[in-house]
This record gives C-alpha cells, sequence and structure tokens, in this order.
C-alpha cells in the first residue's frame, strides 16, 4: 500500500509505517501550499492520504482522487472536507481528536489574559522602543476575577477552557450548545443558557463549536449588539464563525472590549488586516495543537489509523 503525506509530521510514524511494509512519500514542509491540481496529481496510485492543514477536500476533489481509500486528517476540525461525498465514494475519514484539548485550550487561556491586558500591543511599543514613561491613565487592561465566561461549544476543548478560568480566576461558567452536558454541568459546574441569556451575561465569550452551516458566520452584527461593552471575544474554532467585517465595526464602535483570535478569515491574515492594529485584539497564527506533545500525539492517532486500516481492522477516529 503506498501513501502520500501532504507534510511531514513529527515523531517516527514514517520509520513504523515503513517497518509494516507501507511505501511513503511525503511532501517536505518547505515546499509551500500545495495546489489541488499538485495533490491530485500526487495521489495517483495513492490509497493512504495523509492530509495535513486545512486545504479544502470538496466533492469535486474527492472524486479526482479516484486510488485514495482512506484519509488521515491531522486536525480535528474536519470543516474542510465534504463528509458525505467521501462516504459515497467510499473514501474513509479519520481525524484526531482528544489529544490537542489541553493545548488548545491553554491557547485560549493565554488569549484571554494577553487580550484583558493589551499584551501583545504594548509588548510591541517595547519592542519599537515607544515605552514612554509611566501614566497612571495608560495601557489599563480589564480583571477576570470573578467574572462570567460564556462558552459557546461545550465539548473536550471548551471544558478545559472553562476548568482553567474557574480555577485560576473564579468564574462562573454559563455554556450553549446543541445539546445539555449534563457532566460537565456538575464537574465545573456550568449552567446551560440560551445563546440570547449567554451574549447578554458573558463577560468573556470563548468559542469552541464546529464551523459547518449553522455556525457559519453566526457571530455577526446582531450577536455584537447584544454582548456586553467590557466583553472579551474568544475564537480557537474557526475563523468563518465570526463575520470578521462586523467584528471590525464592534470593535470601532467599542460595542465589546477587545478579541483573541487563534483563527481567522482568510489564514494567513494579511499584515494590513485592521484586527491586526487594535490595541485590544490579540492574533496568533492557528497554533491551537502546537505543542511538541500534542503534535506526536496527534501523528501517533495517524499511525494507529492506518496500521488498523492495513491490518484490515476498525479505525481508532473514523468520522463515520
Ligand atoms: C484542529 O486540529 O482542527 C485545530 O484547529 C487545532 O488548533
Amino acid at each position: 500500500m503506498k501513501v502520500f503525506s501532504t507534510k511531514r509530521l513529527p515523531g517516527n510514524l514514517y520509520e513504523k509505517l515503513i517497518a509494516q511494509g507501507l511505501e511513503i512519500e511525503i511532501r517536505e514542509n518547505d515546499a509551500g501550499e500545495l495546489s489541488t491540481e499538485a495533490l491530485i496529481e500526487n495521489c495517483k496510485g495513492i490509497d493512504i492520504l495523509i492530509s495535513a492543514g486545512y486545504a479544502s477536500l470538496d466533492a469535486q476533489t474527492l472524486k479526482a482522487l479516484s486510488s485514495v481509500k482512506l484519509i488521515c486528517l491531522y486536525s480535528v476540525g474536519y470543516d474542510h472536507v465534504d463528509l458525505d461525498a467521501a462516504k459515497k465514494l467510499g473514501i474513509q475519514v479519520t481525524n484526531t481528536p482528544d489529544v490537542l484539548s489541553q493545548a488548545t485550550a491553554d491557547i485560549a487561556f493565554l488569549l484571554l489574559q494577553a487580550t484583558a491586558r493589551k499584551a501583545f500591543y504594548l509588548a510591541n511599543t517595547v519592542k519599537e522602543g515607544s515605552w514612554g514613561a509611566f501614566d497612571p491613565l495608560a495601557h489599563l487592561g480589564q480583571e477576570l476575577d470573578g467574572k462570567t465566561l460564556g462558552i459557546i461549544g461545550l465539548g473536550k476543548i471548551g471544558y478545559h477552557m472553562a476548568k482553567r478560568c474557574k480555577d485560576a480566576f473564579g468564574m462562573k461558567i454559563i455554556y450553549h450548545n446543541r445539546s445539555q452536558r449534563k457532566e460537565y454541568e456538575k464537574d465545573l459546574p456550568a449552567e446551560y443558557v440560551s445563546l440570547e441569556e449567554l451574549y447578554k451575561n458573558s463577560d468573556v465569550i470563548s468559542l469552541h463549536m464546529n464551523l459547518n452551516d449553522s455556525s457559519y458566520h453566526m457571530i455577526d452584527a446582531s450577536a455584537f449588539a447584544q454582548m456586553r461593552s467590557n466583553a472579551i471575544l474568544i475564537n480557537t474554532a474557526r475563523g468563518d464563525i465570526i463575520k470578521q467585517d462586523d467584528l471590525v465595526k464592534a470593535l470601532e464602535e467599542k460595542q465589546i472590549w477587545g478579541a483573541g483570535l487563534d483563527v481567522t478569515s482568510p489564514e494567513p491574515l494579511p499584515q494590513d488586516h485592521p484586527l491586526v492594529h487594535f490595541p485590544q485584539v490579540c492574533i496568533l497564527p492557528h497554533i491551537g495543537s502546537a505543542t511538541r506533545e500534542t503534535r506526536d500525539a496527534m501523528s501517533e492517532i495517524v499511525f494507529r489509523n492506518i496500521a488498523a486500516f492495513f491490518d484490515g481492522k476498525e479505525l481508532v477516529t473514523s468520522l463515520f
């Protein structure tokens, strides 16, 4: 069986796959983004595709990957893949759940603190030499102790973010989800509320839902209009959940305090995008899962899925 890996992954999965008798082709990480045409070309005669990154695997592309029987995503998110089309074409798809929940929650928590204290913007004043004299009225942030955190999408990542906020700042946790999560409600504790209540009562809103038709641009002007003027919006899920032009307007009009974003639309976000220049906006280049431990664990899941597929066994993290 032949495997094509769109990027070189960390860990020793390739050695282990070769030892199992698989043939591996790897596109090196300095080769730039792979176009759809090049992906299709590279996948000729390939049985298993390891897909790292968020390039679209839409129905048309999947159809063109005619020899591919298994796609292993190197991400927990799968919004870039047409799963219905894959299923119809008989292509199995796996992702990397659970192992990145804590690392991603760490980034949400880091962005929250950085945004509350304008840390990225102020760190830049040091680099640029514009530190200036002490001014009791300048650089004022806001404290998080005892504030209310509203989680939208209380899965594992949302849970770990809530836990961090509860343990560090004694924050009150409210949440909205497609269905109630009784186990988390009890453990945190957290209270299930409507979206309207969440917007109205949260000092911090952290997004942890999947991107799909119902969450696309869900955080728009009408959502911002319901939020508190001190609200901090955190997004480590997907950029397209927020209608970014409406976020810019909400920040300009001081409808909310600020935003901490690990994901944007597009990625990379152009340097001259208005969001880049607000003191109360902290942006990171989509590094939720980027720790040595987590990326190794993600590689291990890819290995286990391919090994199971090779042995004709049940996949470890099948998406259907
Ligand atoms: C994923 O793996 O989908 C996440 O975006 C990591 O940050």
